[in-house]
């Protein structure tokens, strides 16, 4: 099967189960400020799984495009260097919102898995949560008595809080899990060692390839956990491994997702996939990194300095170094895959078609910015071997390693690559120290603490701005976020004339007024529609009392 063909089954399949299919929501997410990336299918469905919005099918089914680079779930290091995980990837899932439950979720994974996909069962393992006594949480039973129909009992494994509960991010929707891991090494490796026991070990071969969530409750800020208004299904598999077990290979690089891409860079740079290690692992980051970056740009999200823009811009400079460094791209070469990417992926995602050219520019000019970067970086570089070596040494200094990492986007390795070139060596312990200070610094600044929401009426927004620039409203709702010791706050509003700046539209200015005050709101959300702007974000620089149902005035200025 090709992989266009299995992510169709897979949706097919679920829509003969009654699932309503539905589209991808963007990888970028842009009014939620727990999260900037979409990490995961469930995170459209959020609203509805906590409900806050009623679900428009009870049963949905859909490939999901996901990022994991930054927060919870964050993969960037492994990627490259490994063959199975990535930044950008596909995850299929399907949901029940207070539908069907465990019984179903476990009988139809088995079901697609062994008698549509005739995967062989004797490779599959099922693992279920053991309970975590200081949470009151106990072992997920359930799961495990529907397992025991399909599978034998030494391929049923228990797994702690961190394998098998999953939770979206610091708040939110969680519940216990199930994953499904096949194991794909050869039959004299399982007879020495059976596959059970490298579940969850980090082998290649014994992969998890599907987890299956029992959505049971809401993590909240305090770390507490509520019940959920309707158990929730909420199931993920990885659609790279996936075709890379149908496929019969070894790594999700060699299946026809990345295969048609890794082909153009070997065509490009004169390099063979395969013949040397370092040269694959860089070829593995740009074939990655380029679908991140072309998915992000088509939704809306450019490389930038801050927040979401600068995270694509790392990962953007993450492949182009790594070009320059082992495949001898010393120019642009990452915006000339991007035909090859279109016409492997643009039919199941339109917008890659849709938005080829402005792509095509962005990924070009950012990737000549950053080389006349990295040529400054090997000029400062050159100058501090000199000055080093003139001091009669031949180990360069540490910070001044970091310096070039921090400020030229330089890793280690290459700074070490081009002093070893030269017969000097990095100080790394120095290096490392900095890096650590670093990472503390980022921790700091990211950090986004997200208070419940404080419900003073039950509602949903109505838009009035077609007709209205002013309007009377309540406040529904609202939560507190702390980012960066900065206190903003979320609130929901029963009517409003507000919508959000669109892309490239200078944003509107808008004010909050009560008979107390007179606040300056941002409006942060950015909806295809301006009736989707019924969230709004504001910035508070005065105490805000938020007067149950008072009445406010929202004026909206130019
Ligand atoms: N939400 C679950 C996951 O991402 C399915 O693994």
């Amino acid at each position: 099967m090709t992989a266009n063909e299995i992510r169709d089954s897979f949706v097919k399949f679920f829509e003969s189960k009654g699932h309503l299919i539905v589209p991808s929501a963007p990888m970028v997410i842009k009014d939620d400020p727990t999260l900037m990336f979409t990490n995961a299918g469930m995170n459209q469905f959020k609203d509805i799984i906590l409900g806050n919005r009623p679900a428009t099918s009870k049963r949905c089914t859909d490939s999901q495009k996901c990022l994991r680079v930054s927060g919870k779930h964050n993969d960037l290091e492994e990627v490259g260097h490994d063959t199975y995980h990535h930044t950008m990837f596909e995850m299929l899932g399907n949901w029940s919102f207070g539908d069907y439950f465990k019984k179903e979720a476990i009988g139809w994974a088995w079901e697609y898995l062994v008698d549509v996909l005739k995967i062989n069962k004797e490779n599959l393992y099922a693992t279920v949560f053991e309970g975590a006594p200081e949470e009151g949480l106990e072992r997920d039973n359930e799961a495990a008595s529907y397992w025991e129909q399909y599978l034998p009992a030494d391929h049923i494994i228990n797994g702690n809080k961190h394998d098998n509960f999953w939770e979206m991010g610091a708040t939110g929707p969680c519940g216990p899990c199930s994953e499904i891991h096949i194991d794909l090494r050869p039959e004299e490796e399982k007879k020495k060692v059976p596959g059970r026991d490298l579940v969850n070990k980090d082998n290649p071969l014994v992969i998890e390839i599907w987890n299956l969530v029992f959505m049971q409750y809401n993590r909240k800020a305090d770390q507490s956990l509520e019940p959920l208004p309707a158990k929730v299904i909420d199931t993920g598999m990885g659609f790279e491994r996936l075709c890379a077990v149908m496929q019969g290979k070894r790594s999700n690089y060699d299946t026809d997702v990345f295969q048609p891409i890794i082909k153009v860079i070997g065509e490009l740079s004169g390099c063979r996939y395969g013949e040397d290690p370092k040269k694959d692992v860089a070829m593995r980051v740009v074939a990655d990194h380029l679908r991140t970056i072309a998915f992000s740009i088509a939704d809306g999200q450019l490389p930038g300095n801050a927040k979401a823009g600068y995270v694509i811009r790392r990962i953007l400079r993450r492949a182009v170094r790594y070009a320059y460094t082992f495949l001898g791209q010393k120019e642009a070469f990452m915006y000339k895959l991007l035909p090859v990417l279109v016409q492997e992926m643009g039919k199941s995602y339109p917008e890659l078609e849709a938005q080829k050219v402005l792509i095509s520019k962005v990924i070009k000019e950012e990737e000549d910015s950053f080389l006349r970067t990295l040529d400054t970086g090997i000029r400062m570089l050159d100058r501090v071997m000199a000055e080093t070596k003139a001091a009669g040494k031949h180990v360069i200094d540490g910070v001044e390693a970091f310096t070039l990492f921090d400020t030229y986007g330089f890793p280690l390795d290459l700074t070490e690559l081009i002093c070893r070139e030269n017969g000097m060596e990095v100080d790394e312990k120095a290096f490392d120290v900095e890096m650590q200070k670093q990472k503390e610094r980022a921790r700091n600044a990211a950090a986004v603490e997200t208070g419940d929401w404080v419900v003073l009426a039950e509602g949903e927004t109505e838009f009035k701005g077609w007709d209205y620039t002013e309007y009377e409203c309540h406040i529904l709702r609202y939560r507190k976020v702390t980012q960066k010791k900065q206190t903003f706050y979320q609130i929901v509003l029963d009517y409003t004339p507000f919508y959000a700046e669109m892309v490239g539209q200078v944003g509107y200015r808008f004010l909050l007024c009560s008979e107390f005050e007179n606040i300056e709101i941002l409006v942060t959300k950015t909806g295809k529609q301006p009736a989707c702007a019924y969230r709004q974000d504001f910035a508070s620089t005065s105490r805000c009392g938020f007067h149950g149902l008072c009445r406010h005035r929202f004026a909206r200025r130019q």
